[in-house]
């Protein structure tokens, strides 16, 4: 079935290239982790106008850790300086800003930027808009799965709903549609494994700081030709109910 352009998408954006971005400029990793926040807000600004009404950036990992202090240092400045600074523009464009991931690990500053900016975009309903920070897909399910009383039911959606909440995302969030990684790289590093049972996957080559909203809607477009079938079988090719109809 064809996806229809009427239904809400949510997007995941897996945003990575920066450091290579920098590299191939001469210039230190952390050059391009600026000029990615660029970029992360070009993509905000094009997504409600492609349907998209819940976008997921992956902003860092909890396996980003692992990195040295200097960069990561860097990265936590950037996005506080990013909560602060697009708090205001967020608001005024009805985009609602959450992020997901543990809060525990970071600094009392950035929680506090964190917290100012879900207060003031609180009312935001043209998109979603989720920063996952200290995020890690497999620890989400796991809390998800420890939260269960022993003799609890839980369908699918349940356990999306606990998912969610395990990782502070308490609005109503559906699976993912479709994930985007930029680079090159062709894997998902721990990015919403539950939520992207039947995401469509893109791998486009661009580096994160370069990625504008031209590339998004390319994106989308290349998405919505896709069919989506869960498991199912395609509604032009060997469904003979729709055969007849279309013959008919
Ligand atoms: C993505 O760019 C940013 C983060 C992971 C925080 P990278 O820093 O991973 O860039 P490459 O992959 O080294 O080029
Ligand atoms: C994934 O990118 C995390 C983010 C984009 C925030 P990485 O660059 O950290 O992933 P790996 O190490 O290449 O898998
Ligand atoms: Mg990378």
């Amino acid at each position: 079935m064809a996806n229809s352009p009427n239904k809400g998408l949510h997007v995941g954006l897996i945003m990575d290239g920066n450091g290579r971005w920098a590299q191939a400029r001469g210039l230190p990793r952390t050059e391009g982790h600026g000029r990615g926040a660029d970029a992360v807000r070009r993509a905000v600004e094009a997504a409600p106008e492609l349907g998209i009404t819940t976008l997921t950036l992956y902003a860092f990992s909890a396996d980003n850790w692992r990195r040295p202090a200097g960069e990561v240092s860097v990265l936590m400045g950037l996005l506080e300086s990013f909560l602060v600074r697009e708090r205001e523009n967020c608001r005024r464009r009805g985009v609602r800003l959450g992020l997901i991931g543990r809060r525990d690990r970071l600094s009392p500053a950035l929680v506090r930027a964190i917290e100012a900016a879900e207060h003031a975009t609180g009312e935001g309903t043209r998109l979603y808009l989720r920063l996952a920070v200290d995020y890690s897909g497999r620890s989400a399910i796991l809390a998800a799965a420890a939260a269960l009383r022993p003799d609890e039911h839980c369908d699918e959606s349940g356990f999306l709903r606990r998912v969610n909440h395990a990782c502070h995302s308490d609005l109503e969030t559906p699976q993912v549609d479709l994930i985007i990684r930029t680079s090159g790289e062709q894997r998902l590093s721990d990015f919403l494994l539950f939520e992207s049972a039947y995401a469509e996957l893109m791998f486009i080559e661009t580096l994160w700081p370069d990625f504008d909203g031209a590339d998004l809607r390319r994106a989308v477009e290349a998405f919505r030709r896709r069919e989506r079938r869960y498991g199912g079988v395609s509604s032009s090719n060997g469904n003979p109910a729709v055969e007849l109809a279309i013959a008919g």
